[in-house]
């Protein structure tokens, strides 16, 4: 099985400040560091996707199949699908146990005298 990369792993390898440069390629996980001197599109081409998705790059530039096949050889490993982009786990809510919130049943009862004095209506 392949080796998987967190993208906020890969994000940080960007080529820069000494890094190694790594790229995506279609959920491929690619170390071009070595081949920065030797691709033919140039090596800041590279270093522009360093820590980035290339996929669309790589095809726009449209790559002959050797190309496809010198990949191979850069592969590290993949793209961990379920990663840093996963939902953060939910934590259970904080219980209001003891929190003194008022609720319906600190409101005096209205009786049926209070309802009509309070409806305007007088018996006497
Ligand atoms: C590991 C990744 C890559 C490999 C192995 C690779 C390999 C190659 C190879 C072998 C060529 C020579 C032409 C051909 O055979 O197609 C080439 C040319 C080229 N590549 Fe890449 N490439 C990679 C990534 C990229 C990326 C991410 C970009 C764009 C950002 C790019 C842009 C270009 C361009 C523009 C050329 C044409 C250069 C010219 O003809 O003047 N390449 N690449």
């Amino acid at each position: 099985m392949s080796q998987l990369y967190d993208l906020s792993e890969i994000s940080q390898q960007n080529g820069k400040g000494g890094k190694p440069c790594w790229l995506i390629i279609k959920g491929n996980v690619y170390d071009v560091t070595k081949f920065l001197d030797d691709h033919p599109g140039g090596g800041e081409l590279l270093l522009e996707y360093g820590g980035k998705d290339a996929t669309k790059a790589f095809n726009k530039a449209g790559h002959s199949s050797d190309a496809e096949k010198d990949l191979k050889q850069y592969k590290i490993g993949e793209v961990n699908p379920t990663g840093s982009a996963a939902a953060p786990i939910q934590t259970q809510p904080k219980s209001n146990a003891n929190a003194s919130s008022p609720t319906s049943t600190d409101l005096p009862a209205a009786s049926p005298m209070e309802a009509k004095k309070s409806s305007g209506f007088c018996c006497c």
